[in-house]
């Protein structure tokens, strides 16, 4: 289904984004795996050219427009051309606002809403020239929704779904999709260090989204699906 396409996918390294990685190796494309954390990133590339799939490993601090830039020009270097991008990478910290601390809370910011802004910026130039790309956001129901003790992450993802709709109406016309992808509570390292989390029996796996991000991809060109939003059988826990 993706065959010739090439994927540049952040937060590759775990949860999410290895589904996602995984899962478009599997349809075909050529994925370019972009997180922190060099070793996290060979063992999904491994897995995938053991099936037979292709893959890049970009170590990248996607918070740096430095690091961000060449993720692009190695991709491009590459493989010559990116027709995907999902912007998946990103961190939580709950804590309110009264106890929170400034660094944090402005990691979170950057890790899911700066990031989000310089990985668009950056592939857009190639996309624009060819005249075709999509861009897929891993945003979360919080940014619909709020939630205590989660100012960081609900205003970050509340700023990356308005960033999205903005980036959607600029490019619409050059044949470039923007699409959200909003998930409720999904079973991933995310949770390892928050006290009381909901049960993560009871929450999306990462493939469910994985899913949801290769059926937008798969839609014929001729339609755009601005956002979508997935939950748990039980909603929002
Ligand atoms: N789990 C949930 O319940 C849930 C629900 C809705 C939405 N989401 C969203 O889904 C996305 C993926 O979350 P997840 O649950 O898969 O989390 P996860 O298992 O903790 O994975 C997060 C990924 O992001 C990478 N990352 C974090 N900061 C980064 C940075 N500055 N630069 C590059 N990569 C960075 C991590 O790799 P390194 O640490 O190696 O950099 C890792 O690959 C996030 O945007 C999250 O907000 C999650």
């Amino acid at each position: 289904m993706l065959k010739d396409k090439v994927a540049v996918i952040t937060g590759a390294s775990r949860g999410i984004g290895r589904a996602t990685a995984l899962a478009f190796a599997r349809a075909g494309a050529k994925v370019v795996l972009a997180s922190r954390t060099q070793s996290d990133l060979e063992t999904v590339a491994n897995l995938i050219r053991v099936d037979g799939g292709e893959a890049l490993v970009v170590p990248t601090d996607v918070t740096q427009a430095d690091a961000v830039k060449i993720l692009v020009d190695r991709t491009l270097e590459t493989y010559g051309q990116i027709d995907v991008l999902v912007n998946n990478a990103g961190t939580g910290a709950f804590e309110t606002v009264a106890d929170s601390d400034p660094e944090v809370w402005t990691q979170v910011i950057a890790s899911n809403l700066k990031s989000t802004y310089l990985c668009s910026k950056y592939v857009l130039p190639p996309m624009l020239a060819r005249q075709s790309g999509q861009i897929i956001n891993v945003l979360s129901i919080a940014a619909k929704v709020t939630f205590k003790a989660s100012s960081a992450y609900c205003a970050a993802k509340a700023g990356a779904l308005a960033f999205t709709k903005v980036l959607a109406e600029e490019v619409r016309s050059d044949n470039i999709r923007v699409t959200a992808v909003s998930p409720g509570s999904v079973d991933t390292p995310f949770w390892a260090n928050i006290e009381g989390h909901p049960d993560l029996n009871l929450m999306l796996k990462p493939e469910h989204v994985a899913d949801t991000i290769l059926f937008v991809v798969a839609q014929p060109t001729g339609m755009v699906t601005d956002e979508i939003v997935v939950t748990p059988p039980l909603g929002i826990l």
